[in-house]
């Protein structure tokens, strides 16, 4: 058994409007999951001793981040200079993911990524690999020795990149479909079906893809859509016989409540209806979109719209893993677009609404009773601007603002994955 006590900050139900603050709460943890949790007195009350507890009244506990869409064999792109999206495959993103055929540097590099991901705070993620499956092995290996609950796939593309990432839509399935049986439900891992996007992947791949997503309907899909204006135009044609791109996924069986499309910057109203219709989820990456120069999510929107949306880190068109700098980047987003996103939001987003899109809310993103216990211990007092804007401000709102503003990975003191600590980082102990 586990006892903390700190200052604890979690959404009960999925509402950003409604959030938990317990200003000096109490987390029981046993057996990697949340036995209780709440204000300190109340658990006295209960008989629990309270001297057993770990105790950091200033710092702040929230659920470990969620970062729904980020690339495993990406972390050697990032900050390639000057070219956008269709460049920047074919220049720098393709030559660094034929490196992943190779199982060694393959299990190497999945070791680097998780880590990287538990000092940023993230313990839950979906992962795009190369198109190797050992690739994907490396990482769902990696992934269980440090029991995350991560859901990753080989990507799959058959067309219009070098031959050495190219798989065909019968290996690219019976690959998938392999990995599937290996992983899919084992510990705390899931599987996703991973179309790169329509630009590598021919017809006939797509529809396969879409008949093993109907044979296993509780596996994820994960893509890209409507990033660039020169991609639409190239996918236009590509794929002459569809009406759109949104229909490139639609037709095929790919677009459900549990497809997540990276990007979805450039839709029509069209594909925006269809997209809500379907229940699927836009995942916003506003570092990547920033950064390839791609555009600016029409955030409100599709909100307006009901579309479900992510927030992620979209490592590495992202030039950060940190959720924490990924918020600071989608608030700059909306800002250009007239819309203030409240700290509160931020928050929720990239906690409990990140795992309810992807329905992962019946294990991580909150501090419900029952769930996993997945969480950040954020230390103001780890960067001394940070501490000292903090200091000043009067309400948890300004706090969390600077945090997402003025914040990066040297504020998660540690990052707890089913209860144990995964990372632990305490500046001046
Ligand atoms: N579209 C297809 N592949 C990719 C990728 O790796 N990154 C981004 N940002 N967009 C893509
Ligand atoms: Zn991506």
């Amino acid at each position: 058994m586990r006892l903390l006590r700190s200052r604890m900050l979690h959404w009960p139900q999925d509402d950003w409007q409604s959030p938990e603050y317990i200003e000096d709460g109490v987390m029981v943890i046993e057996n990697g999951k949340i036995r209780d949790l709440g204000p300190a007195e109340r658990l006295q009350g209960d008989g629990l001793d309270l001297a057993k507890a770990e105790h950091y009244a200033t710092h702040l506990m929230m659920p470990g981040f969620i970062d729904p869409h980020l690339h495993f064999p990406q972390i050697d792109v990032m900050a390639s200079y000057g070219v956008q999206l269709l460049d920047w495959l074919n220049d720098y993103t393709f030559p660094q993911e034929a490196r992943y055929a190779e199982a060694a540097f393959s299990n190497q590099a999945a070791h680097t990524f998780v880590d990287l991901m538990l000092r940023n705070g993230t313990t839950s993620a979906f992962a795009f690999c190369s198109s190797h499956a050992v690739s994907a092995e490396a990482l769902f290996t990696a992934a269980k020795k440090k029991q995350m609950r991560l859901v990753a796939g080989k990507v799959l593309m058959d067309q219009n990149a070098p031959a050495a990432l190219l798989d065909t839509a019968e290996t690219g399935i019976s690959d998938s479909e392999a990995l599937i049986q290996r992983w899919h439900g084992h510990d705390r891992l899931g599987y996703a079906i991973t179309p790169r996007f329509s630009g590598t992947s021919t017809a006939l791949q797509l529809r396969a893809a879409g008949d093993l997503s109907e044979r296993y309907p509780d596996v994820w899909v994960q893509s890209h859509l409507s990033e660039n204006l020169a991609e639409i135009d190239w996918i236009r044609g590509l794929h002459p016989h569809y009406r759109d791109y949104l229909a490139t996924y639609e037709d095929n069986g790919l677009l459900g409540a549990r497809s997540l499309m990276g990007h979805c910057i450039h839709m029509s109203e069209s594909e925006i209806e269809r997209f809500s219709e379907a229940g699927a989820v836009a995942v916003f990456c506003p570092s990547s979109n920033l950064f390839l120069g791609s555009g600016l999510m029409p955030y409100q929107a599709l909100r307006s719209a009901g579309v479900h949306i992510g927030f992620a880190s979209d490592v590495g068109g992202g030039t950060s893993i940190c959720m924490l700098r990924t918020l600071a980047d989608a608030y700059k987003i909306c800002q250009l677009q007239q819309y203030s996103l409240d700290p509160f939001e931020a928050f929720h987003a990239i906690t409990r609404g990140n795992a309810s899109v992807t329905h992962l809310d019946g294990f991580v993103g909150s501090f419900r009773i029952g769930a996993e216990a997945d969480f950040v211990r954020l230390d103001a007092s780890q960067i001394p601007l940070v501490s000292r804007r903090a200091a000043a401000v009067r309400s948890l709102r300004d706090e969390l603002f600077i945090y997402m503003t003025l914040g990066d990975e040297r504020l998660v003191a540690e990052t707890t994955v089913f209860g144990e600590v995964a990372y632990r980082n305490e500046v001046g102990l």
